[in-house]
């Protein structure tokens, strides 16, 4: 068989995109490391355009050339194994491409050696989980720029499609761009979880309201301007009942998350940029600290926390729902800065525009609002800050008091608030024209002659300071 491309790794990932590439008439080579994956995909989803291959010399010699490998292996060391095993059988321009959540800079290793070979290397940023790898994922390819006209055709093809037709799916840029992209959308991701769970905590523990109220709540803010995927996802949650006890599911699950790390990789790529992105950051600690479960139990029992009296007034759950729209702008300000900066930095050229419209679908993150940051770049391909957007600029003055009154009455009552409060920091601080750094300076040149500018004259200076107590 002649085949148009090969899926190397037989997860529920890679299963799903090869049956997703079949279903869009590409005939397809599947191959595991271990047959037990590759028989029972074949078993289970039997495909007139899904060929099984046992042996990796014959699933090389199946594809059409240029030969295009998609690889879905868990990222690290199985990517790196992956590559070794084809790259002896390889002709110059065939392609290989991984799919799976890689660190950038590993992706930008692995470019440098599978093209100083003389092949083609693509990471490419996959979201939107199970459902969206078979039925439209999000896909950000990064990689040789020359090469891409090889893969557009099937990666267009099986990614989701925005309201308006287009795929959601465009060229990043060279080396690690794609996987620095999903990067960073993961980031935004914890981000945007973060906030829709101070959402429901405050509306649960400070409005005192049941899970059927707020998931309707939930569900009448899917209709408007906080529209998105995991807003839609979270009204269903807390709707859902146990099966195994009576009341509702989320009330019985262990409340310490987990986290696989993309979204501590963005903290520390924007630590290393120099951006802000307190708010992914937040949600990062958030989850750290949600896992320090029993001691949390043994502080809770304790009577450390003091709290002060709130009052709830009728605007409390309009409050909260303009709160989270203000600190979601503010979440998706800092990352799009950090690519802003990281395309500076690695020369990749982001289109930011581009960026932000192909998540409008198929990815975790889809929004509404990603039209109106599409429409915010294409205004003005340059932005430096998205809040310097009118449409941004407007939205966070008319409803950042509520996120102020919200706040107030979190810290009141004693209900941790992180990504809210990191969120109004940042415009705060951003709002402001002195931020306390001329004392850090001083400070700095007082104890280690670290010299500072001064706002009246040119020039670097330092000054004997005294000791005055
Ligand atoms: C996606 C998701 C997906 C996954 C991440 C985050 O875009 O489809 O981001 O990649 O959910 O692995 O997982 P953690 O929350 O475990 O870090």
């Amino acid at each position: 068989m002649n085949a148009n491309i090969a899926v190397i790794g037989m997860g529920v990932m890679g299963s799903c995109l090869a049956l997703n590439m079949a279903n869009h008439n590409f005939k397809v080579s599947v191959y595991n490391y271990t047959p037990d994956l590759t028989d029972k995909f074949i078993k289970n989803h039997p495909h007139k355009n899904i060929t099984a291959y046992y042996d990796i010399q014959s699933l090389i010699n199946s594809v059409a050339r240029p030969r295009k490998f998609f690889i879905m292996v868990t990222a690290g060391k199985a990517v790196d194994s992956v590559i070794d095993s084809l790259l002896p059988h390889l002709d110059p321009d065939d392609i290989i491409m991984d799919g799976g959540n890689s660190f950038y800079k590993d992706t930008q290793r692995r470019y440098d050696y599978v093209t100083s070979k003389g092949f083609k290397y693509f990471g490419i940023g996959v979201s939107g989980g199970e459902e969206g790898a078979l039925n439209g994922p999000a896909l950000m390819p990064g990689g040789n720029a020359e090469s891409y006209k090889e893969i557009q055709p099937v990666m267009e093809a099986i990614a989701a499609k925005a309201d308006d037709g287009k795929p959601c799916c465009t060229y990043i840029g060279e080396d690690g761009a794609g996987h620095y992209v999903k990067m960073v959308h993961n980031g935004i991701e914890y981000a945007d979880m973060q906030l829709i769970a101070e959402a429901y905590l405050l509306l649960k523990n400070v409005g005192n309201l049941s899970n059927e109220q707020i998931s309707q709540i939930f569900h009448e803010w899917n209709q408007g301007e906080l529209s998105s995927f995991l807003i839609s996802i979270t009204a269903d949650i807390l709707k859902e009942t146990d099966d195994m006890a009576e009341g509702y599911l989320v009330d019985k699950i262990l409340d310490s998350a987990g986290q696989k790390g993309t979204g501590r990789w963005t903290s520390i790529a924007a630590l290393e940029q120099g951006v802000n992105t307190s708010i992914m950051t937040s949600a990062c600690n958030a989850r750290n600290i949600s896992s320090f479960y029993a001691k949390r139990q043994q502080f809770a029992d304790s009577d450390l926390k003091q709290t002060l009296p709130v009052e709830i007034d009728e605007n409390f759950v309009e409050d909260v729902r303009r709160s989270l729209y203000t600190a979601k702008i503010a979440a998706y300000t800092q990352g799009f800065e950090l690519y802003k900066s990281a395309s500076e930095i690695h020369n990749w050229h982001l289109d930011l525009g581009s960026v932000a419209s192909i998540f409008r679908a198929g990815c975790i993150i889809k929004a509404k609002f990603l039209n109106n940051i599409t429409n915010a770049y294409q205004k003005n391909p340059n932005l430096e800050n998205l809040l310097e957007d009118d449409f941004f600029f407007h939205k966070v003055q008319e409803n950042q008091q509520s996120l102020r009154k919200t706040i107030a009455k979190a810290v009141s009552f004693g209900v941790p608030i992180p990504a809210f409060s990191n969120a109004m920091a940042y415009i705060d601080g951003l709002c402001t024209k002195t931020v306390g750094a001329n004392l850090i300076q001083a400070q700095r040149d007082y104890f280690g002659a670290h010299t500072y500018k001064r706002i009246d004259r040119e020039g670097t200076f330092h000054h004997q300071w005294q000791k005055h107590y």
